[in-house]
């Protein structure tokens, strides 16, 4: 939530800062604005709504000359979004501005402190009693008074910061947030994710918690919090600039949908040689890993659907019990989880702030916590015991798509994988697994191919009330996906339900041509799925089935249907999510919605 960069060099920053907060616009965009230096001078220019706003107030940033700046998308958490809200903040003396990403969890305490001592707030935000401290704290030294300020802080931070004393730097801090240095040729810059700085360099330092930034267009110093200069390896980002573009498509989501069988391919392929799935990033033993007595998967949104979908097939082929948890609930739930838990924890972005506390508590009982993440070097990549990336690239459209498809993959290779370490999968099913995996990302593409129609079906449905969506079993982990999919994009209600529970309430809900969406592609279950799809029409709703071009018992009666290639239901959900994704997508076009940025929601949720 909220996106910052900075930059400091030998041109104009705030053009370059305007590019940078586009590419962070995912992660908040209810207001933005910039702060550029010049002649020792501070200008600020703020505004309520999106990038593109700013862009015209400060004619693409011409009108804000001066060679170091600092900007901000705001994700509003502590008051309105607002003009006066937005940051970045100064202080009453014009001499600091600030920008920053995550809340400050004593703000109030601090706030009365800073009025009694007689400083003027100027909004109703958390952050802006940070650029108070600053103007109290400041003695001449820029090091030693941010570090004072940020002991006075408790929660979570990263910071950009000007001063007027020091017009060709830049100043940053982090605890908790993600925050990245990007080291450039006479010029620096700082922004929450790479994706704002690839377009400049691939050169980056990853910052960690209580670690300092002082950026000038020729130096990089960090430091820590006694102020002493910390020495940081510099890492090289392997994806270049058009990654994160569009590439000729209306949309990031649709891009990004289309990405998928290329995206599977990349998390499949660095894993398997010479037919056999090797996992160098987890040095588990077979002798640990049968002193495991249950599986935790925790997580947050898709990510946690994504668990949800894969439980299925890690604990068949490991014989270890799976349970899923919501990060948001298992960090207060006082779990039951021990040296004998394997927790893990999946997260696109690394930084949530709900699954990161989940996995800090999972890891204080002595569990060995792994992590799927997409995001190299963010904070639940860190903290893990064993991280395996995803390599999806970039995700930018706030639903994901590509983000969801590579985290399902990931877990049926590590049900495999840790299936034959445990001597539970035979040398036969070893090589009919191997090979189904290795056709996911063939059989993604056909799902793609075989639904044409997802666009004209969304002409159907787009006006309805409220859609369902059923499914037993594996049908029922991917329905409650897609139906994610469709309220967070479309904002239509659409709820998924286990197909045999609608006779206890929700059946009360179909009406004439209520939408229905059952996914029938579980062979074993389909029957009884089949039944409630009767059930339902025999009450007047309209059935859009999920299934395969032969199931002749369900396409006679379904009203419309979408396909999928025909596949096991063990490693199916990477397929069969495909024809919902578009679905969803073409809904919310059909409706005219701001697809890449929903309403209210941001891409990267970093607090509570
Ligand atoms: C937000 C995003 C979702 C994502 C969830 C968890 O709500 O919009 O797409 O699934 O956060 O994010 P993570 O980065 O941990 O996967």
């Amino acid at each position: 939530m909220c996106g910052i960069v900075g930059f400091a060099g030998l041109r104009d920053a705030a053009p370059v800062l305007l590019d940078g907060l586009k590419k962070l616009e995912y992660r908040g965009y209810d207001s933005a604005g910039l702060a550029v230096m010049k002649d020792g001078t501070i200008s600020v220019t703020k505004v309520s709504g999106r990038i593109a706003s700013l862009c015209e107030r400060t004619d693409e940033g011409r009108s804000m000359p001066g060679f170091t700046g600092i900007g901000h998308t705001r994700w509003a958490t502590h008051g309105a979004p607002t003009e006066e809200n937005a940051h970045p903040h100064l202080s009453n003396d014009g001499r600091f501005a600030i920008v920053h990403n995550g809340i400050i969890e004593n703000y109030i305490q601090l706030r009365e402190e800073l009025i009694g001592q007689g400083y003027h707030f100027d909004s109703e935000t958390d952050t802006e009693v940070i650029v108070h401290l600053l103007e109290m704290y400041y003695r001449g030294n820029m090091r030693k008074t941010l570090i004072k300020v940020v002991n006075r802080l408790k929660g979570s931070y990263a910071l950009g910061v000007l001063c007027s004393d020091e017009p060709e730097k830049i100043y940053a801090a982090r605890e908790a947030s993600p925050l990245i240095i990007g080291l450039g040729l006479d010029e620096n810059y700082f922004a929450s994710d790479v994706t704002a700085l690839v377009a400049n360099t691939r050169n980056v330092i990853y910052m960690d918690d209580g670690d300092f930034a002082e950026l000038s267009g020729d130096s990089v110093v960090i430091f820590d919090g006694t102020g002493r200069t910390v020495s940081k390896e510099s890492t090289r980002i392997s994806w270049d600039v058009q990654a994160a573009e569009k590439g000729g498509f209306d949309h990031f989501m649709l891009k990004e949908i289309m990405e998928q069988p290329g995206a599977v391919k990349a998390t499949i392929a660095p894993r398997i040689s010479e037919g056999r799935i090797v996992f160098d990033e987890i040095d588990i033993s077979s002798a640990e890993l049968a002193d495991i007595r249950k599986t935790v998967i925790t997580a947050c949104g898709s990510a946690y659907y994504a668990g949800c979908a894969g439980k299925y097939a890690l604990e068949k082929l490991t014989g270890i019990p799976v349970e899923t948890a919501l990060a948001s609930e298992l960090r207060y739930s006082d779990p039951l989880i021990d040296e004998h838990t394997l927790v893990i924890v999946i997260s696109q972005s690394g930084e949530t702030a709900d699954t990161i506390a989940a996995m800090k508590e999972c890891r204080a009982r002595g569990a060995r916590v792994l992590a799927i993440v997409n995001v190299v070097g963010s904070t639940v990549a860190k903290l893990a015991d064993h991280t395996v990336y995803t390599w999806a690239g970039p995700e930018i459209a706030v639903a994901t798509t590509k983000g969801y498809t590579t985290q399902v993959t990931v877990l049926y290779m590590l049900a495999v994988f840790f299936g034959e370490k445990l001597g539970r999968v035979s040398k036969k099913e070893y090589d009919k697994y191997m090979m189904m995996i290795a056709r996911l990302p063939r059989h993604i593409q056909q799902a793609i191919d075989m639904n044409p129609l997802a666009a004209a079906l969304a002409k159907k449905y787009h006006s309805s009330k409220a859609l369902f969506f059923i499914g037993r079993n594996t049908d029922y982990a991917i329905a409650l996906e897609g139906a994610l999919k469709m309220k967070e994009i479309s904002y239509l209600h659409a709820e998924a339900y286990a197909a045999g529970e609608l006779k206890h309430g929700t059946i009360a809900l179909i009406e004439e041509h209520t939408p229905v969406i059952a996914l029938c592609c579980n062979q074993k279950i389909m029957e009884k799925t089949l039944s409630n799809i009767v059930e339902v029409k025999a009450r007047g709703a309209e059935v859009l089935a999920l299934t395969f071009r032969d199931n002749q018992k369900i396409l006679s009666e379904a009203d419309d249907l979408l396909f999928i290639p025909k596949v096991d239901s063990i490693f199916s959900a990477v397929i069969e999510i495909l024809p919902l994704q578009l679905l969803a997508y073409y809904v919310a076009r059909e409706n005219g919605c701001d697809i890449d940025k929903p309403k209210n929601l941001a891409k990267s949720v970093t607090v509570e």
